[in-house]
């Protein structure tokens, strides 16, 4: 499996998308025959398809589901930094760090009013901290890079959760670190509980699935490369060939014939993925980032860029047993024209993901509700204040904030407790950032660009700004204190591309 191996492999997928569904599965099965065990092939095969052995052969290893720390369930929880080794293939094991000891790691599950209370202990060479993205926590709880940990010691977080239900997540925030420590593990699922959500009765239990999903590279020992040094692109941003689903590389989910909540986040290091099924038109969005929408929004794709989740509802109902249906990105150009690594599918490719294998048909006579939760509108006419914060590139090919490479001790914005602000984003370069803020979440006004997102109608706190766009967020700061807002393509927030708001 040397590079070239897995370019073959990255265009059989491309190929899979431009074959007709039917023609599709009809191959797959050949080559499931086909498949050959004397894995990695001394030579590159010259007809890809009939060497790939079944491994890694896309839709032949099963959806792994996290498993959960509930706080229903339990009052005090663990986490240990540490190296693992797991298999992400089934043949032979991959180095990669875990939270505890295997991947995906544990999905947290917390329910509105709680108190959440957990030990982590750093059992890494460096220092590192978890951060809680998209939670609103108290300064010394929320994982700011100046706030790591020393290797061996143990911190504890514990504090009340006081927002409504949404899909967030957990990673470590190490500064410098943060994108090669989430390429390498750390990174889950935390799911927020609460009644308003409970009483929409929207699918659980085996029909709601979170998707974790990344790219990744692999060398023929089927251990993850991080960034090539020889490639200077790399600090663009790492792009693999390989997805992963919930650390499963290309997998298939066996599904019935009705309604699944999906809770996807992308926790890449660059990729924007443009999300869509081959054979199911439409899907109906129900959450982004920080909750769910007032509305469900049926849509046909759904662009979701690093660090955001959307939380959308599919319906197999029109589907027979034996019936596959592939979830994909579609290509983004708009995302960005940058050659960011030559041997790796484009940032804009388009590329498989996962699949659904229908083997059961069922009655779903369950109804999705057209309201969904009230979203109280923040007013543009109650902001005390604009500020304009841009994406810019400076001398030394350096992603920054303001052309200000990240300072932890240094405060660059300073926020009055309690007020209302909007803040202008203006992305200066051809390549599309994700903007993230601590310790908030907010409401997205206006873009000057000329895509519509959906995902600007709900509750966010991670937004995609397009190339040369500006766009435009409300903000109310309810929490004090020193919080990082940043770019979330993990190569440029570990450069520079972020900085420090202080809440007082
Ligand atoms: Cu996912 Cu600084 O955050
Ligand atoms: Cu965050
Ligand atoms: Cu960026």
């Amino acid at each position: 499996m040397d590079r070239r191996y897995f370019l073959n492999y990255s265009a059989i997928t491309a190929a899979y998308l431009l074959a007709g569904c039917e023609e599709r599965s009809g191959r797959e099965e050949g080559k499931a025959r086909q498949a050959v065990s004397d894995f990695p092939a001394a030579v590159p095969p010259q007809k890809a398809e009939e060497k790939l052995p079944e491994q890694i052969m896309p839709f032949t290893q099963k959806l792994k589901i996290p498993g959960e720390i509930d706080f229903a369930q339990i009052k005090k929880a663990a986490l240990t930094a540490q190296k693992s080794q797991v298999n992400i293939f089934p043949d032979m094991q991959t180095e990669v760090l875990t939270f505890q000891g295997d991947l995906p790691n544990p999905t947290i599950r917390i329910k509105k009013g709680e108190v959440f209370d957990l030990d982590f202990m750093n059992n890494l060479a460096d220092p590192t901290i978890i951060h809680w993205h998209g939670l609103i926590v108290p300064e010394e709880m929320d994982g700011h890079p100046k706030d790591a940990i020393a290797t061996g010691a143990t911190k504890q977080y514990r504090y009340p959760i006081e927002q409504s239900a949404g899909t967030f997540w957990y990673h470590t925030h190490p500064h410098g670190r943060t994108g090669e420590e989430i390429y390498r593990g750390l990174a889950g699922f935390y799911m927020i509980e609460d009644e308003e959500e409970k009483r929409l009765n929207l699918p659980q239990g085996e029909f709601e699935l979170p998707l974790m999903i990344q790219d990744k590279r692999f060398d023929e020992k089927r251990q993850l490369r991080y960034k090539d040094p020889k490639v200077p692109q790399d600090n663009n941003g790492l792009l693999g060939d390989v997805i992963l689903v919930n650390a499963t590389p290309f997998p298939y989910h066996e599904v019935k014939s009705g309604k699944y909540r999906l809770r996807i986040l992308n926790a890449s290091s660059v990729r924007t993925y443009q999300l869509a099924f081959d054979t199911i038109r439409e899907f109906a969005l129900v959450g982004t980032d920080a909750g769910l929408l007032e509305t469900p929004v049926m849509v046909q794709s759904v662009v979701l860029s690093v660090a955001e989740r959307v939380d959308i509802i599919v319906d197999f109902k029109d589907k027979e047993v034996g019936d596959r249906v592939t979830l994909k990105t579609l290509g983004f150009k708009e995302g960005s024209n940058l050659t960011l690594h030559p041997d790796y599918p484009a940032f804009d490719a388009p590329m498989d993901i996962m699949q659904f294998h229908v083997t059961e048909k069922i009655l779903d006579t369950q109804v999705l509700p057209e309201k969904l939760i009230p979203i109280p509108r923040l007013q543009a006419s109650d902001a005390v204040n604009t500020r304009r914060i841009t994406m810019e590139i400076i001398a030394g090919g350096i992603w920054t904030l303001d052309q200000k490479p990240f300072d932890m001790h240094r405060v660059d914005q300073r926020v009055k407790l309690g007020s209302t602000e909007i803040w202008e984003i203006k992305n200066s370069v051809h390549m599309a950032h994700p903007f993230h803020i601590h310790g908030v979440r907010f409401q997205v006004l206006d873009r000057d660009g000329k895509i519509a997102f959906p995902t600007d109608k709900g509750w966010k706190d991670t937004v995609i700004v397009m190339p040369f766009e500006t766009v435009r967020i409300i903000v109310h700061f309810t929490m004090p204190g020193l919080f990082v807002y940043h770019c979330h393509i993990l190569e440029h927030e570990d450069q520079a591309m972020m900085a420090n708001l202080l809440v007082e």
